[in-house]
């Protein structure tokens, strides 16, 4: 069947300059690979700044085919799948971790790790993202779905599932370094984007309660609405003032108490965590810090303190595959609720010819439940 199609991509090979639209081979399933028809794939709203180099910290090396993850139908498979056919839908994760040694970690398409061996795989055989229409995934990214169950039964359009990457990414906040309990308190900040956005409810879902911080008040009053107000959702308008924000929080956790998480989401044009100061004053003794955003400096972290409250000061980037797997499953029981059915709002740009424009309506109007997807095969 592959070879009957042709494939068209966006290649960007400048940071200075708009990437152009450009034939390319399909590629072929070798062992350990897959190719999947792109049908769906998110369009982050920091992209277009990622693609024009303001991101130092993505080490995006060019040229290559950009973005992380998709939707996608599988055209073909290696000879050592087990599981997963051809007509298989599946979400085809862009986290690739060396197969030779588990520390090199990139996204491909997106994002270049560290280092020269980051390199090689940014650079090599992963190195095309899904703004094309058909590419090629390592087989253990592709996680087959339950069309059925998910269409069928739960009522989505394929094009909401390209959210569950906010959801995995935040999963390895929430579910997996936090292992937030039912009843613990955690301040979530910056909380109104993409990916924090979903990690309040993540942590809504583990029955935690939920103080969303940030600098604008009419984003976080639309992220309350948006969930439906629930009550163990709480918010506070930082001013800048630490110790006057430290209260504003500390009058939202139970009894005063403090919080026994914080969890940064700063975005990468930022120097440093912007509320850590602020969210360190709430923080319970044996509480946990866990820094799941791109600010670009450092983060200030009081030693004595950290010490002497059994802090722990914890990083994330993306999640482990038992938690991908884990999202994954709370999607189809229905336990975890995303897309239009949550508040959720899409808009499509429909061939690969579309990528600019995706990439600027994203950039403006990207934010919490309001996504930016392109359909690269077009409508589905
Ligand atoms: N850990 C990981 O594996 C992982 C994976 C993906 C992404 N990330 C990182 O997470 C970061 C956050 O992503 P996101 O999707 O939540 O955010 P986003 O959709 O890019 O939205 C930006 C967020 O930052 C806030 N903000 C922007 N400028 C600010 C400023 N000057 N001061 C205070 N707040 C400001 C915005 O608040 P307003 O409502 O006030 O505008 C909004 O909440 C990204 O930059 C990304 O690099 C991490």
């Amino acid at each position: 069947m592959a070879g009957q199609l042709t494939n068209r991509g966006y290649w960007l090979s400048s940071f200075s300059e708009p990437g152009k639209t450009i034939d390319l081979p399909v590629p072929k399933a070798s062992s350990g690979s897959v190719v999947v028809e792109v049908l769906a794939t998110l369009v982050l709203p920091y992209l277009a700044q990622i693609h024009q180099g303001g991101v130092q910290q993505a080490n995006l090396m060019l040229p290559l085919v950009p973005n992380a993850n998709c939707i996608g139908r599988i055209i073909e498979v290696g000879p050592d799948a087990t599981l997963l056919k051809t007509g298989d839908l599946v979400w085809a994760d862009s986290t690739i971790v060396g197969r030779d040694d588990h520390t090199v970690v990139i996204v491909q398409g997106h994002l270049g790790g560290l280092g020269e061996r980051g390199r090689t795989l940014m650079q090599g055989e992963w190195r095309d993202g899904s703004f094309q229409k058909y590419q090629k995934v390592p087989l253990e990214s592709c996680h087959l779905l339950n069309a059925d169950r998910l269409v069928k039964d739960l009522g989505y359009n394929l094009l909401e599932l390209t959210t569950i990457i906010l959801y995995t990414v935040a999963g390895g906040a929430i579910l997996e370094m936090a292992n937030l309990q039912a009843g613990q308190t955690i301040v979530i900040g910056p909380a109104t984007g993409s990916f924090s956005g979903a990690a309040v409810e993540l942590a809504l879902l583990c029955g935690a309660n939920v103080i969303a911080i940030g600098r604008t008040e009419k984003t976080l009053i639309t992220l309350k609405e948006k969930l439906g107000s629930p009550k163990r959702l709480k918010y506070a308008v930082m001013t800048g003032d630490v110790d006057a924000d430290a209260a504003a929080i500390l009058r939202l956790t139970p009894d005063g108490k403090g919080a026994d998480v914080f969890n940064d989401w700063t975005p990468g044009w930022i120097e440093k965590p912007v509320f850590l100061p602020a969210g360190l004053k709430t923080l319970k003794a044996w509480g946990k810090i866990i820094l799941s955003g791109a600010a670009w400096g450092s983060a200030d972290i009081p030693y004595a303190m950290s010490i002497h409250n059994n802090w722990q000061v914890i990083a994330r980037w993306c999640c482990t595959r038992g938690t991908l797997t884990r999202v994954l499953d709370l999607i189809n029981q229905g336990l975890l609720e995303v897309g239009k059915s949550t508040g959720g709002e899409f808009t499509t740009f429909e061939q690969v010819e579309d990528v600019e424009r995706a990439k600027e309506h994203a950039a403006a109007n990207g934010r919490f439940k309001n996504y930016t997807v392109l359909l690269p095969n077009g409508p589905i």
